[in-house]
């Protein structure tokens, strides 16, 4: 049992958290950090609301609007009365894992429709992604060669007519990223114009078809849902690991020359889904043992020359072994390592599996790799990238990445031969100048915008509900950002709006107090407590403004029953929204850092 697993098992399980440290940084000249940064600390609580609900006309709906901050209160005393209880263990104890981040992946369909855009227009597409008053996205992939949101089949070396045609190229002498891994290499290499501190990682669908298995009476036969597929074309040839290895470390060079750090790889995207005898679009079967083949013939080491982590897997929770495989078959290799899980598991994913990486190979980073919207409908409620979010951070991830980040209006383009035709991304293209905002672009929003690289995960104590087989959640995350301020996220999948008590273990006596709506995300942002001592009472006049992200995001829906201005006064009905009302809790009321909503009556005390 190697030392620090033993150490592990001694010590508090904080002693297992897993650190960023010495994780590579895809930059450019962009800006780095953002809210919650030690250079742009927050300094106000605030409140950010995104609805459930996916608009039926557009601006019908809260996004990332901000909404009614949480006020402070010397006491729990308003606890009861069925108002709900969350407790952040701020204490060692409650620390877990550091952050990198949350984003989407960079596909052939976001190149190819980004492309079509007006200079201009993609300018303000990036500043809406990347920039620091936009989505700021820190964690992002990309597909290495086509997917199956690519409008064309294609490896970077498949040396003959077209994608599985070719005939093998020992020396990789016809190694090309081609016009389509250019232009992808260009982009990603804009998008650090826009942010200089993206962790990115790159996945393909398959290798080139000469380094499979072609020849049905050599493949071997695979069961599959009682089924039995031989692996036409379908998985690696373990006789060209080498061409394998040189493959990877020709494309990690290749975007290198194009000003693109690759900070993490995964071997395979989707190892096991290997679709039988053909593949509607790019994919291959790659087993764990073969995985850990190429890393131990020669990638590792590439990779750890280079700063690159390895991801292992990509796939879904339900097969947990296949990395546990991976991890043992490479435990020589001394490769930087990580986990990537995908959220596919029906009827739900278990994220709980990420649990058991984190104990059995401490330090052991992990990552929700890919989870999509799928066929999102106007007037239903969606919180897929929240539920695919929170509980693996939950878990141990250091972050997450939905899968396609832009299309055009018909989820393309995407492969003919299948593939996603109903994967929605974060922006739709729909003319030369013209683009949507999709409504899984403010949800992302409710956690890139806040979650900082670097900041820590901490457990929640209490407060969460419900599980992923359950209609009704409420799930929590507390990240503590490097200005030491909070990110508090909470995700209401109730029918009711939720009245929350919140304490952190390590700040005794003093608890915050607000409303989390009714079928939203919301993110608390929560000064830290030196902001909070120096803006006691006397406001700086020179103070920041709070947050901002334009004017035209914060939408407001009347009625919404919230409180604002004052804490919960012991056991009252909630009153309706009125700044005016008096607080019976006043003696109790922490002056609040000023916000759009400090408290009226108890102010200045
Ligand atoms: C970043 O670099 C790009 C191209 O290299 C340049 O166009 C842009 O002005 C630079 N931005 C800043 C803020 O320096
Ligand atoms: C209020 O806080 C105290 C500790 O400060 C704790 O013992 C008590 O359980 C809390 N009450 C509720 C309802 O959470
Ligand atoms: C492979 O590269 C050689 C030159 O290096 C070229 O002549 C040949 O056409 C290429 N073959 C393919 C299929 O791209
Ligand atoms: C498999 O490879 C052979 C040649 O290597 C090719 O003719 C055939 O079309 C491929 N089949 C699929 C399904 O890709
Ligand atoms: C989830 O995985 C854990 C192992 O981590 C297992 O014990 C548990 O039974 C699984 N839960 C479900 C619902 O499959
Ligand atoms: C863009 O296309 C999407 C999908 O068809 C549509 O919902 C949206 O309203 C369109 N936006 C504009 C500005 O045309
Ligand atoms: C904040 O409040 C504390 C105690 O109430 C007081 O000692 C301190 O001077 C105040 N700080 C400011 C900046 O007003
Ligand atoms: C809060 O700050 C704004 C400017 O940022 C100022 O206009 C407003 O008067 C302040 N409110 C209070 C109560 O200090
Ligand atoms: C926001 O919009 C409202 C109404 O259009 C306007 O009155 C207000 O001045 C704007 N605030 C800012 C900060 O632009
Ligand atoms: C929705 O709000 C955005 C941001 O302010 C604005 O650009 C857009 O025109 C609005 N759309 C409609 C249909 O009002």
């Amino acid at each position: 049992m190697p030392l620090t697993k033993l150490l592990c098992l001694a010590l508090a399980t904080h002693a297992c958290a897993q650190s960023i440290n010495g994780l590579g940084v895809s930059g450019g000249n962009g800006s780095r950090g953002g809210i919650g940064s030690g250079d742009r600390p927050v300094r106000h609580a605030q409140a950010f609301i995104t609805d459930g609900l996916i608009p039926s006309t557009p601006n019908s709906t809260r996004q990332l609007a901000e909404g009614p901050a949480p006020v402070t209160s010397r006491s729990n005393a308003s606890a009861g009365c069925g108002r709900r209880v969350v407790i952040v263990d701020s204490s060692p104890a409650g620390r877990r894992q550091e952050m990198v981040g949350f984003g989407h992946a960079w596909t052939d369909s976001t190149v190819d429709v980004f492309n079509t855009l007006e200079p201009d227009v993609l300018d303000q597409v990036m500043q809406d992604l990347f920039g620091q008053d936009g989505n700021n996205m820190g964690f992002m992939r990309h597909t290495i060669g086509s997917s199956d949101l690519s409008g064309r089949q294609y490896s970077y070396d498949d040396n003959g007519p077209g994608f599985n045609l070719g005939e093998p190229d020992p020396m990789l002498t016809n190694f090309s990223l081609g016009p389509d891994g250019t232009a992808m290499a260009k982009m990603i290499a804009r998008m650090g114009q826009y942010k200089g501190d993206v962790f990115l990682f790159g996945s393909p669908w398959s290798y080139p078809g000469w380094m499979k298995n072609n020849d049905l009476l050599i493949a071997p036969v695979i069961q599959k849902d009682g089924g039995q597929y031989p692996l036409l074309n379908n998985s690696l040839n373990i006789k060209y690991i080498p061409q394998a290895v040189e493959y990877f470390t020709k494309y990690i060079d290749a975007f290198r020359d194009l000003g693109v750090t690759v900070n993490g790889l995964t071997l395979e995207n989707e190892p096991l889904n290997y679709q039988g005898k053909s593949c509607g679009y790019p994919c291959m079967y790659l087993d764990a043992a073969d995985e850990a083949a190429v890393i131990n013939q020669g990638l590792g080491a590439a990779l750890k020359e280079r700063g690159i982590l390895f991801m292992a897997y990509d796939h879904n929770t339900d097969q947990p072994v296949y990395p546990y495989r991976v991890l043992q078959g490479i435990s020589g290799s001394g490769v930087a390592q990580a986990v990537a899980w995908h959220c596919y598991q029906g009827p739900a994913p278990n994220y709980t599996v990420l649990n058991d990486i984190s104990r059995l190979y401490p330090g052991t980073l992990q990552f929700m790799s890919e989870c999509s919207t799928y066929l999102p409908a106007a007037g239903s409620v969606n919180f897929g990238v929240a539920q695919n979010f929170i509980p693996p951070v939950q878990h141990g991830a250091s972050g997450a990445s939905m899968w396609v980040m832009g299309t055009d209006p018909d989820f393309g383009p995407h492969s003919p031969y299948g593939g996603c035709a109903g994967c929605l991304g974060s922006i739709i293209v729909n003319s030369s100048t013209t683009y949507t905002k999709t409504h899984d672009y403010y949800m992302i929003g409710q956690f890139s915008r806040f979650v900082r690289r670097g900041g820590v995960n901490y457990q929640v104590l209490q407060g969460n509900e419900g599980n992923a087989l359950s209609s009704n959640q409420l799930y929590i995350m507390a990240v503590q950002n490097p200005d030491r301020s909070w990110a508090v996220i909470f995700m209401n999948n109730l029918q009711s709006d939720q009245e929350v008590v919140l304490s952190f273990s390590a700040e005794h006596g003093q608890f915050w107090e607000g409303i989390v709506p009714k079928m939203t995300v919301t993110t608390w942002l929560i000064p830290s407590q030196q902001i909070l001592s120096q803006t006691n009472g006397t406001q700086a006049a020179s103070m920041a403004p709070p947050y901002p992200f334009g004017n035209g995001s914060m939408i407001h829906p009347t009625g919404s029953g919230i409180v604002t201005g004052t804490g919960f006064s012991a056991c009252s009905v909630t009153s309706t929204s009125s700044s005016s009302s008096s607080s019976s809790g006043s003696e109790t009321v922490l002056p609040v850092p000023n916000t759009s909503h400090t408290i009226a009556t108890a102010g200045g005390a």
